[in-house]
């Protein structure tokens, strides 16, 4: 037996928090799913999790927007939190806590965690001479300023990035450059920073990243390279006015990075849960028994592998460091990025009006998780999924199952007689994929430990055409039956690993195998056992899953067409594009 586990502890499983200025794609979602289905995984093994993520609400680009239409910022972050909180209800994405950054919770909490670094002595000011607009009275951010890129010319260049060739721009590098709210030309005035100074912490971040034993090798690689040059202080305050109030003293009227903010949701939303349910944040963010996981995309790895455990580290000893950072690399569609501007991808609102079960989204895109490489999503891949996988591997073999225990043995799991060779050689091959599911899933390989759950469904399809318990049925009623139950034996062993991916299907199969009592109550098997006792009346058998019809890919464009505008009718008027 390659495994045996005990209980580990405590899990806090997080997910990054998703900008709220536009709904989720199928590349963003992915994260949040991450965690959906880690945090499912883990209470199956009977652990200890709280699990979250949250609205990233701060920020330029809403800033921007509320100033164009004279309107609060909170308004459109309202409309939008709701929005997407209920999307994420309709992919069955369950976290403990799916906060927002304008948490009461979350604004203390940040508060709090900055005059920290400030008392120990991790915080210093330093003046800048930076772009503000006399008319709007504003320091303007990066992407408050646009203007003609002095790279290809371009006429409405941001003051980050230019759109058009992608040159990456400082504000002071665009000529003509013009305030983006009112368009009059911006002068250079002098304003005061607060910094975080990250080179105290650099010897410990590298002495952690190098000593870790479970970061992946993306991640790993990655962050060292990024501090190989070394780690500048980073500045922690803007002139923004929607944002957490800065709380330093002489700071007033600026907020904190939106970055910086964003971070300490991990804790701040993970607190805001478990005090409402009378637990300790210190019981989990303190407990070396603890272990956090980040489920992210590859663009915020130096966030999560460098800047969070340096302020964790330097606010206080004992917190947590990361334990897994599942970065996942770029979710392409169809051979290209997505792109809101050039309308390219799917997003989550518009998949459910494509097909309204989340199950089949949540298999494909388990299935499809970039965590070795970029990957696509094609149409043609994911009917493959849907009808050769999910209906014909997993689906077929849990309905033959079932369906000949219906007919054959009155709805009742027979009970086996001693197993011969054939049985004992199915039962090892099914645990060896078991216990690599397992093992995949502790280390947040999703798409590999769906591979295992796909090997089991092969497996038993194969079994059953080797026994053939038609023929042993008519023969010898009692082989048939040992058959039988070794195979409803596996169909329960598929409704534990198919549930962080496929919820409501594992419980559907749940209840076709007669358990009265929530999958949620069992546990994954630790010792190569039984499930299932003989004598049990099995419910009602039905299919599991439906084909899409032979068509669907000639028609997907005015599929996608119908989705998207059911989907663009219901989103608050800000998230539509
Ligand atoms: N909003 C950021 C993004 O979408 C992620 C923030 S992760 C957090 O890239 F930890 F900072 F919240
Ligand atoms: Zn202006």
């Amino acid at each position: 037996m390659r495994f045996g586990w005990k209980i580990l502890g405590k899990w806090i499983v997080t997910a990054a928090w998703p900008y709220i200025n536009s709904v989720l794609h199928l590349g963003t979602i992915l994260h949040l799913l991450g965690a959906d289905m880690m945090t499912r995984f883990l209470r199956l093994l009977g652990e200890d999790v709280v699990s979250v993520s949250g609205s990233d609400e701060h920020g330029t680009p809403i800033e921007v927007e509320a100033r164009r239409k004279n309107i609060d910022p909170r308004k459109l972050t309202d409309e939008a939190h709701a929005y997407v909180t209920e999307i994420l209800r309709r992919w069955g994405i369950e976290l403990d806590n799916y906060s927002r950054t304008e948490s009461p919770v979350h604004k203390k909490f940040v508060k709090e965690f900055m005059l920290g670094l400030e008392e120990k002595g991790y915080i210093f000011t330093q003046k800048m001479v930076l772009p503000y607009c006399e008319r709007d009275k504003i320091f303007l951010p990066d992407r408050f300023i646009e203007g003609k890129c002095p790279r290809c010319g371009y006429p409405n260049a941001r003051g980050d990035q230019c759109d058009s060739c992608g040159a990456l721009l400082d504000p002071l590098d665009l000529i003509s450059p013009r305030c983006a709210i009112c368009g009059s030309k911006p002068v250079l005035r002098e304003t005061t920073h607060w910094f975080f100074d990250l080179r105290a912490l650099e010897d410990k971040v590298r002495r952690w990243l190098e000593n870790h034993g479970e970061l992946w090798d993306n991640v790993k690689n990655y962050s060292l390279r990024w501090i190989k040059e070394g780690l500048k202080p980073r500045s922690i305050t803007r002139d923004n006015a929607w944002g957490i109030e800065a709380p330093f003293k002489g700071a007033e009227g600026k907020t904190i990075y939106v970055w910086f903010e964003a971070l300490l949701g991990y804790l701040s939303a993970s607190k805001e849960v478990l005090e409402r349910s009378g637990r300790s944040f210190e019981e989990f963010w303190y407990d070396e028994n603890t272990k956090t996981i980040y489920f992210i995309g590859k663009d915020n790895i130096p966030f999560h592998a460098v800047i969070l455990p340096a302020m964790l580290m330097a606010s206080d000893e004992r917190y947590r460091l990361p334990s897994i950072i599942s970065a996942t690399e770029y979710l392409l569609y169809e051979g290209e990025k997505f792109s809101k501007s050039r309308r390219i991808g799917l997003w989550a609102d518009e998949a459910l009006y494509i097909i309204n079960d989340p199950d089949y989204w949540r298999f494909a895109l388990a299935r499809i998780r970039p965590e070795e490489r970029d990957t696509n999503f094609s149409w043609r891949e994911f009917v493959k999924i849907v009808n050769s996988e999910l209906n014909d591997d997993i689906g077929n073999y849990i309905n033959r199952v079932l369906t000949f225990i219906e007919k054959h043995f009155d709805s009742t799991i027979p009970k086996p007689r001693e197993l011969d060779n054939t049985d004992q050689e199915f039962i090892d091959r099914v645990w060896l994929h078991y216990s690599e599911y397992i093992d995949s899933m502790l280390k947040t390989k999703i798409k590999h430990a769906s591979e295992q759950i796909l090997e089991i469904a092969r497996a038993g399809n194969q079994y059953l055409n080797k026994r053939a318990p038609w023929d042993e049925v008519r023969i010898d009623r009692e082989r048939a039956g040992t058959t039988m139950y070794i195979a409803a034996n596996t169909v329960a062993l598929l409704a534990l690993t198919l549930y962080p991916l496929t919820p409501n299907a594992a419980r559907r199969i749940w209840r076709m195998l007669g358990y009265e009592e929530p999958l949620e109550r069992s546990r994954y098997p630790s010792q190569k056992s039984f499930i299932i006792p003989p004598g049990r009346k099995i419910g009602k058998v039905e299919p599991l899953f439906k084909k899409l019809p032979q068509d669907f890919i000639e028609r997907i464009e005015k599929i996608i067409a119908e989705a998207r505008e059911k989907a663009q009718k219901e989103r608050p008027e800000y998230l539509r594009f």
